[in-house]
Parts: C-alpha cells; sequence; structure tokens
C-alpha cells in the first residue's frame, strides 16, 4: 500500500473485511511514524518511509497506489520498474499526457494496470448496468451522474500544481466514467461543454462545474460536480433510455435514516456534516462504495490474465475528457475530446431509430386519457403530416 491517507485506509479495510484471502503485506508512507500505525492498525508486517523498499519488497505482488495525484506517475513507473502489478487510485494521472504515459509504462512492462474506479463497482451501478446491457431500458439517451459535497479533506486537493484541477479532476472523473460505463465503453467520446466556476473557496482551481459529454453515437452524459454542496456527500446516477429509466442513489437517501440529539456523537458516513439531527448513515460502506467487489475484480482479473472491468486505459479514457472539460470551460465552446489512443469502434454515427405503427406511419404516441379514450399520434412517412387517430 503507497500512502496511509483516507483512501488507503478504506482500501484496507475492504481488503481485511470479510476473511479475504488477499494480505497486505507492507505499507509505504513519508512519515515513519505514520506508516507504523498503518501497519500496526491493520496488522502488516512490514513499513518503510521508502517507496521503492516498498515496490520492491519480495512478498509484494501487487501494488496499491493511494497517494496524492501528482505522485500517481513516479510510482506507476517505480512499479513497472519492478514488474509489480499495479492498482492506482482515481483520477490516474492529472491530465490525459501523464496518463497515457502510465498506460504506456504498464503495458510495455507486461503488468496488469488496475484503475480504481469504485463507484463502477457498487452493487447498485453492477445490478443496473447489466439491466441496460440487458436491454431493459432500450437505447440510452442520456446518462448523468452528480458527485457533490463540501470540498475534500487534505490540503493538496487544493493546490492546482499537486492535485491537476479542482472539483472536475476530483470528482468528474467519477462520473465520466459512470456515464461512460452506461453509454457503452466501446463509443467514442467526441467532444465536450463545461462550465466551471470558483463561488465559495479562496482557490485557483474550480469548485463547482457542470459538464456535458457528446458520444459518436450522439448520446449525451452529464457530469455535475461540486466543492460547495452542504449536507453531506452526494452521489447520484441517472439513465434514460428509450425503454426506460434508471434512478440511483449511492449516498445520503439510501433508505437508512436517523435521529440523534447528539450523544454520544460518532461517525456518520464520508463527509457527513453532522452527527445531531436527522441523519443518513451507510450501513457498509466500503462494500456500498464498491470497494469490495472493485479489488475482487482486480485480484481475479491477475489470477485470469484478464482485463479488469477499469484498467489503465479507462483511466486515460477519462483524463481526455477532463482536459476537454477544462479546455471547454476556458473556450465557452464544444472541446474536441483528443484521444490520440483510441481502441473502441470507430463505424458509429448519430442514427435515429424511429418507431414505425406500420408500413405508412411512425408511431409518435399511444396515450390514454382519464375519461378513459385511448388515442394515437402518428406521422405519415412520406408526407410528414401528424395526424390523431382514436382507437
Ligand atoms: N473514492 C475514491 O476512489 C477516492 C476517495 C478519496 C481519495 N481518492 C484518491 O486517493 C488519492 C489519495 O487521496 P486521500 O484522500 O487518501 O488523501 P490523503 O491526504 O488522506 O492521503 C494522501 C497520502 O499521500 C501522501 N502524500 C501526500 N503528499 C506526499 C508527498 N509529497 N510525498 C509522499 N507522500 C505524500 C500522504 O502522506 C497520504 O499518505 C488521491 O489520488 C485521491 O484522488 C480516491
Amino acid at each position: 500500500m503507497l500512502g496511509s491517507g483516507f483512501i488507503a485506509r478504506f482500501y484496507a479495510d475492504s481488503l481485511a473485511a470479510q476473511r479475504r484471502k488477499d494480505v497486505l503485506v507492507s505499507v509505504y508512507s513519508r512519515s515513519m511514524e505514520r506508516a507504523e500505525k498503518f501497519a500496526k492498525d491493520y496488522g502488516l508486517p512490514h513499513f518503510s518511509n521508502s517507496l521503492t523498499e516498498v515496490v520492491e519488497n519480495p512478498d509484494v505482488d501487487v501494488v496499491v497506489i493511494a497517494l496524492s495525484n501528482d505522485l500517481h506517475l513516479g510510482a506507476v513507473e517505480a512499479c513497472a520498474k519492478a514488474g509489480k502489478h499495479v492498482l492506482c487510485t482515481k483520477p490516474l494521472g492529472r491530465t490525459g499526457e501523464e496518463a497515457k504515459k502510465m498506460l504506456e509504462m504498464v503495458e510495455k512492462a507486461g503488468i496488469m494496470g488496475g484503475y480504481l474506479e469504485d463507484l463502477c463497482y457498487t452493487p447498485k451501478f453492477l445490478k443496473s448496468l447489466n439491466s441496460v446491457k440487458a436491454g431493459s431500458i432500450g437505447r440510452v439517451l442520456w446518462a448523468k451522474s452528480r458527485e457533490t459535497h463540501p470540498g475534500p479533506h487534505s490540503d493538496w486537493f487544493w493546490n492546482m500544481e499537486q492535485s491537476g484541477g479542482g472539483a472536475i479532476v476530483d470528482l468528474g472523473c467519477h462520473c465520466i466514467e459512470i456515464s461512460r460505463n452506461f453509454i457503452g465503453k466501446d463509443i467514442k467520446p467526441v467532444e465536450v461543454m463545461c462550465w466551471a466556476a470558483t463561488q465559495v473557496h479562496p482557490i485557483a482551481a474550480e469548485d463547482h462545474a457542470i459538464g456535458l459529454v457528446k458520444y459518436a453515437n450522439g448520446v449525451i452524459g452529464q457530469f455535475e460536480v461540486s466543492w460547495c454542496f452542504r449536507g453531506g456527500m452526494d452521489l447520484r446516477d441517472e439513465v434514460m433510455g428509450s425503454e426506460g429509466t434508471i434512478w440511483l442513489n449511492n449516498f445520503l437517501r439510501t433508505g437508512f435514516e436517523m435521529f440523534s440529539t447528539g450523544k454520544g456523537t460518532n461517525y456518520v458516513a464520508e463527509k457527513a456534516e453532522s452527527s445531531s439531527g436527522w441523519l443518513f448513515p451507510v450501513g457498509d460502506e466500503v462494500h456500498e462504495l464498491g470497494y469490495s467487489h472493485m479489488f475482487t475484480d482486480m485480484f481475479e482479473s491477475i489470477e485470469q490474465k484478464r482485463e479488469p472491468l477499469e484498467s489503465f486505459y479507462d483511466g486515460y479514457v477519462v483524463n481526455c475528457i477532463i482536459d476537454a472539460a477544462y479546455r471547454s470551460a476556458k473556450s465557452r465552446n464544444w472541446e474536441h475530446v483528443q484521444l490520440d489512443d483510441w481502441r473502441g469502434r470507430t463505424d458509429v454515427t448519430e442514427g435515429h431509430e424511429f418507431a414505425s405503427y406500420d408500413d405508412q406511419f411512425y408511431l409518435i404516441k399511444e396515450e390514454i386519457l382519464p375519461n378513459g379514450e385511448k388515442k394515437l399520434i402518428l406521422k405519415d412517412k412520406k408526407t410528414g403530416a401528424v395526424e390523431r387517430r382514436d382507437l
């Protein structure tokens, strides 16, 4: 484990949970004191303040990168050099250029590069993705994802040099990959329109943004991200299909509501702002946030020599979309997504499929009125005339 901070502990909690067979053997932290504390808390036999010592430890088969964004590239380089499989937290890079370097390094070294995008592994997400793939909501038309909270917990997030940006790179990476999964990872993201602003915090980066990502088949992905939201962490997804709809609420409103006067103050859930009043705890955060399924997929893909559901390539595509979002926020125009390495379909166009009523008409709408009358709205395929037909 490289890093001993917030996400390293979430990962360790997940790896230590439920009698898992995967074992944490070593941790790196800048500070020997924190490395030792982490090792003690999770029962690790080894800890060090030397990153290479941990990566090169012969007991280590797989390295997990849980460091600030500016340190991902160097850590991947160390893993490639040592020939150790590497799982990197999100965002993969601060830019598409950095992510591409990491992708090339793991591919050249012949090691597995897993992208730790936990929100694409939540039980709710996995089940809804299966429904989408089974055609239960028809053609996906729009996939929206929102992550907003009151702002990150460590200083480096607020420093653009270390983080690579604000809410877009920090939270948008989750939302973009969620939409990409629903829309289809083989469909090329083509262009991005993004609004971004610094509304509350005295920082150089954006603390609030909304973006539209247009895909080659004409489908729209939407992200809404903020470090200004008050009231906890709001994680919601919405998918609109030609035959159905999915609404997902991953945090805050999960069906667990509790009231407390504040006595016996305790941790409630990630970024919960209060421990009194009406609260929205989360039963098993590491499971409900996707960490359990994520690590299972990662380790099984290493054993089975297959790609994980979320790979370095996915991290690279996400970074390229984010780059376009930053360009758009500046130019105020739609900006092209520059993907030098596109591995998906190239034969996709913005096709329109209209439902036929019969050979002569399209069916626009079928309606039942409050008095029980039924009617159809039809369009003549040749003349374009729209007409009503009572049933
Ligand atoms: N849901 C998620 O997947 C999720 C959630 C939170 C954070 N993250 C990601 O995890 C990574 C770490 O974030 P965090 O929340 O754990 O932050 P954190 O500040 O709690 O921990 C960061 C770790 O990096 C170390 N670090 C920072 N600067 C360093 C330096 N110059 N040299 C050596 N070590 C240094 C810190 O000591 C600490 O161990 C980031 O890339 C972040 O985007 C992912």
